[in-house]
């Protein structure tokens, strides 16, 4: 296939015009939050620089927009020595103690009153970002404040953080800090599509971002949905503004992602009320954040006042008071999942945390019941963050009578008596009956709800109606619901029920994606059905997927593959699959992943072992060129690639008279298109 450009010279402009298009997009997109261009005119944008990229492998730059996923996993983090140490700050936990620092302050550099910068404290981890020559070149951890880790590749995929600045002349060499985070969202999908999969949850989103960001691979610190906010310059080889306040307007207009929230006062009172006003609106915001950060805007009173041990004494953490509680836990009681995944919860005595009253909070699942040894009857302590589900932190062991009573769960499910499983290797329990009346009901409201098929009408109580009606069984048969069935339910009237239908014709359109997570299928959770949309296209081309095919799309682990595999084996799954056919729901990507590539339309198929690589690795890097990989051959396989001790494929090839090509021709091919396997 031709990239459009008949030598290297006009691709290299090319290239670059496309760069700077891609990363103004990108400015507009994830720093102003306001795009200017369609999906697809952007996704189009990325298609023809990844082709110019695939012939001339020699034009990629480290800092190419297409680079901020591919980067390849590495064995362990480089240190990097800071050089201006990354600093901690006092706190204070209190107006008092916010006054005392304040007039000390004053009097250290001997004046009456001085300009103050209140930022949000976000809960995340410390960054520091190196730039030359306008281009992103290191990125660290914090470290301990000397020494970080470098982290640049998995920054990379953090997309406000600009690869190429937008300033004509920034300093040659500068640093900038900033607070890597994971929005509230985020991080809650995240959690329960772990406790879906059985793995340890992270405690909160400050873990969770942390965690993400020292991934070894970066292409899992790219799924996991971090923003940055940039509030510091570090050094700089070249002049800066006089104060803080300035400092981050210059940064913002250099393309930086900088908190809008951020205020400058002239006096301490006004810091105070805007704290009281913080302290409620902190719950209102997507991402978590701790306290304020109260800075002295002038550099000069900065410097004058230094520091005293890993303190500034320009800066101090004004701290929310934590949001925790304790009261009594009196039952613990299952709620099962669309899954049939049995999940305990705590029911509580009531108990104000943070202005809200609690009654309930989750317990994740019976290891982590018996690991926190949180027994009914125990006084436990419970925490809120933001938004996310109150979760009870753990018993308080002095408050023990010794009458609390250990918790087990139950041996069948709970709603419908039927037989409970705990697969293998797995923290949950599952009903495993099909027509579990608990399972129907979430599954026809995760089929009909926001992230799925959004069907905007059918809230919980007229699914459990429909379902108690009979009109519907699954959540296929929800289009075959008509304005006439609908208004043979009590309640239901014709403006209601002609909106319901309109609705639900409506979402016959949803994207792939969407269908494929509102299928409910276990460990599926919203990224991995985009991950299985991008790669199939379509649904049948999921459903007859061979097991192997699946666990060799990157992003699906052994577990997924196999659950993904079994649900389309079962006799109801297919039955629901013809009946949302039947009914016309889209079961294609609209938009089908642009598969470019050199080798677009093309079918491999690999035998044997190679030496070079995995299987695994040759199949994605095939795909990476635009190539289809499948798993036996066909008379559709334009290409088998033969290693060492091949078996019966090779038989059927050459049977069928498919291409045959052992593994150094196959390296050759990958190198012409400007791969290194
Ligand atoms: S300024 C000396 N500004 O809080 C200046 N820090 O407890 C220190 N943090 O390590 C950094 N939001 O990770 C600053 N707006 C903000 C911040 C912030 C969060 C974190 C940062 C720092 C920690 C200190």
């Amino acid at each position: 296939m031709s990239c459009g450009f008949d030598n290297v010279y006009e691709s290299r402009n090319a290239a670059e015009e496309l760069r700077a298009q891609i990363n103004h997009h990108d400015y507009l997109y994830f720093v102003l939050d306001q795009p200017e261009i369609s999906d697809a005119q952007y996704d189009d944008l990325r298609l023809r620089l990844q082709t110019i990229e695939a012939h001339y492998p020699e034009l990629i730059t480290p800092d190419s927009p297409t680079q901020r996923v591919a980067g390849q996993p590495v064995a362990a983090f480089s240190i990097v020595e800071h050089r201006l140490p990354l600093l901690s700050l006092a706190n204070a936990f209190n107006s008092d103690e916010l006054h005392a620092w304040y007039r000390r302050t004053c009097n250290l550099a001997e004046v009456d009153s001085f300009a103050l910068v209140c930022e949000p404290k976000i809960d995340g981890l410390a960054v520091a970002l190196v730039f030359e020559n306008g281009h992103f070149v290191q990125g660290a951890t914090r470290g301990d404040g000397l020494r970080g880790e470098n982290i640049t590749e998995n920054l990379r995929t953090i997309r406000s953080i600009p690869m190429q600045l937008r300033s004509d002349h920034p300093p040659e060499r500068f640093e900038v800090r900033g607070e890597v985070y994971m929005p509230k969202a985020a991080f809650e999908r995240l959690n329960s599509e772990r406790a879906d999969r059985g793995e340890a949850l992270f405690a909160n989103p400050r873990n969770a971002a942390a965690g993400s960001v020292r991934q070894l691979d970066p292409r899992v610190t790219a799924s996991r949905k971090l923003d940055i906010w940039v509030y510091q310059l570090g050094w700089s080889d070249s002049a800066r503004p006089p104060t803080h306040w300035e400092t981050l307007n210059w940064l913002k207009e250099m393309g930086f992602r900088v908190n809008p929230h951020i205020v400058r006062y002239d006096d301490l009172e006004s810091v105070k009320r805007h704290y009281l006003e913080w302290e409620e609106k902190r719950h209102q915001i997507e991402y978590e954040i701790d306290g304020l950060v109260v800075k002295i805007d002038d550099f000069a009173v900065q410097e004058r006042l230094g520091y005293v041990g890993r303190e500034p004494r320009w800066a101090v953490a004004y701290k929310f008071p934590p949001i925790q509680g304790t009261t009594k836990l009196l039952r613990i009681a299952i709620n099962v999942g669309r899954t049939g995944s049995l999940n305990p919860f705590a029911i509580l005595e009531p108990v104000r945390v943070g202005g809200v009253v609690i009654k309930q909070a989750t317990l994740h699942n019976e290891d982590d019941i018996r690991r926190k040894d949180i027994r009914v009857g125990d006084t436990v302590i419970v925490q809120r963050a933001g938004d996310v589900i109150p979760q009870v932190v753990g018993p308080v062991l002095s408050k023990r009578t010794g009458k609390e009573r250990k918790f087990k769960m139950p041996p069948r499910c709970p709603v419908c008596g039927g037989e409970v499983v705990r697969p293998e290797g797995e923290a949950m329990r599952y009903c495993i009956n099909p027509s579990c009346p608990a399972q129907a009901f979430r599954w026809l409201t995760h089929f009909v709800g926001g992230g799925a098929m959004d069907i905007e009408g059918l809230g919980e109580q007229w699914c459990a109606v429909l379902l108690e009606k009979g009109l519907v069984e699954d959540p296929a048969d929800v289009y075959f619901l008509t304005r006439e069935k609908l208004l043979t339910l009590e309640r239901m009237g014709p403006i209601l029920a002609d909106k319901i239908i309109a609705n639900i014709e409506a979402s016959k359109k949803r994207p792939l994606a969407r269908l494929i997570f509102a299928l409910g299928i276990r460990h599926v959770g919203s990224e991995i059905a985009e991950i299985l949309a991008n790669e199939f296209g379509s649904l049948d081309k999921l459903a007859a997927a061979g097991l192997h095919e699946l666990s060799t799309v990157p992003g699906i682990g052994p577990k997924i593959a196999e659950s993904v595999y079994a649900y389309f084996r079962r006799q109801r799954t297919r039955r629901i699959i013809k009946k949302l056919k039947r009914a016309g729901v889209q079961m294609e990507q609209e938009r089908a992943r642009p598969k470019g590539g050199p080798l677009r339309g093309q079918t491999f198929v690999i035998t044997g072992t190679l030496a070079a690589m995995p299987r695994s690795k040759a199949e994605e890097l095939l795909r990476f060129l635009g190539a289809s990989t499948g798993d036996s051959v066909t008379k559709k396989t334009d290409c088998l690639v033969v290693g060492f001790q091949p078996g019966s494929k090779l038989q059927k090839a050459e049977q069928y008279g498919t291409k045959i090509m052992n593994e150094d021709e196959l390296v050759a091919l990958l190198r012409r298109h400007g791969l290194r396997p």
